[in-house]
């Protein structure tokens, strides 16, 4: 790793000659460019396992391209892949390794927390996995029963952040490969109304609680299973005991654990040196490996590993995440593009960008550098979608012919998933059409030209001109199955890796997130307290005027 990559990235000349093509450029034609290559949409196709990329309708040249890869190359991309990969604290405040690729390693790999010499974890990994297997399989039979001997067939997890969303986007993506016998909900929210709302109707007898939380801290997480041990204890008109065949935790922490009340025999372990973000892949799956089975929770992960190794082994031309982490760069830092826009063509990737959302923006949301300078260019996009077609009649109208630049992943599918009715299986070409017409609305547009060609009046040619050169990857496999969902999670995640090594920020702590978290407990207090028995005197004028409104609003 070269420490001089972390300084002075907009100063290097790298960066500069992306600054100077980016103006002798101008603005690009995307007709013009598939004009004069006829092969670029075959030329600019990469492939990563089942996954088919098509980049030729960005805004790119062969020398953007090298340029990109050139900057790459000076902040030492590949020498921070591979220090995470050899186990090095690469997480630099936190002084902690990042090995979110040892979870999908194979039995009998070697990957060594701290760097060479230190203990490797994977064996320890594939024994949580096995475990995890053995309950879920358990569960699956019914040979796990709950406190009255009946199977449990409610699943719920509770859990926030990273132990929530990339079990419940995973659930969604791959229900068709799911028990259906089996309810599974997922429970976040510190909002009373999304407990209630997930166990409202669910017998207690047979309902599991899957407590995941990588700290065993977080408020929102202890507050609902505790309200659940409550909903539980009740409902079954048990006591405590109830709880050992009713809960089960995935934590780093065994003392918390134990200390709420969960039996530590029922607790999935994971370690410090996976982040929150990346560790649905890690004992946070467990509510996924009921819901799918093991073997397909296997597949998931062998998925991943395919992703990881060619991250970590193939050359830059051919190298996938550094093309879609460059591609970012070369919009949110020399076209000010402010958001990344990802689009998947599938109803059940509805929580995708949702699971993006943390990876990205909890990841590469920063503004220091890793020596505490402040950055003088552009970090992590804001990133957002939902399915096509759903967004087509919502804003892409903006995409199309709004003033902002919104580079965009379409992510599709050749077929349906198996399981679906011949009758419905059949729109899915209409679904594809959509898919593959939007992206060339967006690449190529409409001119004027055109659009008068069509008989329309002059006044309404501007409004029903498409500028086009809007730019977009298209992503499409053969199936959405669990090991494509795998291949694409890692994807981002490395894709957000290496766009935080040419920033030369840490994009696996989140200090950002802990303010709201104190201030909210010295908050709450205020709101709750007898009258006179608190004061809001070292509040700031809004807030105090805020919270007196309230307590008067609750009667307070
Ligand atoms: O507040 C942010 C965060 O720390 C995330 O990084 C994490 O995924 C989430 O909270 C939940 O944390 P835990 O798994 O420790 O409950």
């Amino acid at each position: 790793m070269n420490p001089a990559s972390r300084t002075g990235l907009s100063q290097r000349p790298q960066w500069t000659a992306l600054a100077d093509h980016r103006v002798a450029l101008g603005e690009v034609s995307l007709r013009q460019l598939f004009a004069d290559d006829p092969d670029r949409g075959e030329r600019y196709t990469l492939r990563v396992g089942d996954l088919h990329i098509d980049y030729s309708k960005q805004l790119v040249t062969d020398e953007t391209l090298t340029l990109l890869r050139e900057l790459a190359e000076a902040t030492d991309v590949a020498g921070w892949r591979d220090a995470m990969y050899r186990g090095e604290r690469v997480n630099t405040t936190e002084n902690r390794a990042v090995l979110h690729t040892a979870l999908r390693a194979p039995r009998g790999a070697v990957v060594e927390d701290g760097g060479p010499g230190g203990p490797n974890v994977v064996p320890e990994v594939h024994q949580v996995l096995d475990r995890m297997a053995d309950f879920a399989d358990q569960v699956r039979s019914g040979a796990w029963t709950g406190a009255t001997g009946r199977p449990l067939r409610n699943i719920v997890n509770i859990g926030i952040g990273g132990s929530d969303l990339g079990p419940a986007m995973a659930y969604e993506v791959l229900r068709a490969f799911s028990d259906r016998d089996l309810t599974v909900r997922f429970v976040s929210n510190v909002d009373g109304a999304d407990l209630h709302e997930s166990v409202r109707d669910l017998d207690p007898a047979e309902t599991l609680f899957i407590v995941a939380s990588k700290t065993f801290t977080t408020i929102e997480t202890v507050t609902n299973a505790t309200s659940a041990r409550r909903w539980l204890l009740d409902g079954l008109g048990a006591g405590p005991e109830a709880v050992a065949r009713h809960f089960v935790a995935l934590s780093t922490n065994a003392e918390k654990v134990t200390e709420f009340g969960i039996d530590p025999a029922n607790m999935f372990a994971f370690w410090d040196w996976v982040g929150g973000r990346y560790s649905y892949d890690s004992a946070i799956g467990l509510s996924l490996m009921i819901a799918i089975g093991p073997e397909r929770f296997r597949e998931m992960l062998d998925g991943f590993h395919l992703v990881d190794e060619h991250f970590r082994t193939a050359p830059p031309e051919e190298n996938v995440p550094l093309l879609l982490g460059l591609l970012g760069i070369w919009y949110g830092n020399f076209h000010d593009a402010q958001s990344h826009v990802v689009l998947p063509y599938s109803h059940y990737l509805s929580r995708f960008a949702a699971y993006l959302q943390q990876l990205d923006m909890e990841s590469n949301g920063k503004r220091v550098q890793r020596d505490g300078e402040p950055v003088a260019w552009q970090t992590g996009p804001v990133v957002w979608g939902t399915p096509g077609t759903n967004g087509q009649h919502a804003y892409y109208q903006l995409l199309h012919q709004g003033t902002k630049l919104i580079p965009a992943d379409f992510i599709g599918f050749a077929r349906p998933v198996e399981e679906l009715p011949d009758g419905l299986a059949a729109q899915h070409d209409l679904l594809m059409a959509n898919f593959f017409a939007q992206t060339q609305a967006l690449a190529f547009g409409k001119t004027a030209e055109e659009v008068r060609a069509e008989g329309v009046p002059e006044e309404l040619v501007p409004h029903r001109t498409f500028p086009g050169n809007r730019p977009t990857t298209t992503i499409l496999a053969d199936e959405l199955t669990p090991s494509v969902l795998g291949q694409l999670v890692a994807l981002y995640e490395h894709k957000v890796f290496v766009q935080g090594a040419v920033w030369g920020i840490d994009s696996f702590d989140q200090w950002g997130v802990e303010l709201g978290k104190v201030l909210a407990k010295e908050v709450e207090p205020l709101l709750t307290a007898k009258d006179g028995e608190r004061s809001s005197d070292s509040l700031d004028s809004s807030t105090a005027a805020l919270v007196a409104r309230y307590r008067a609003l609750r009667g307070r």
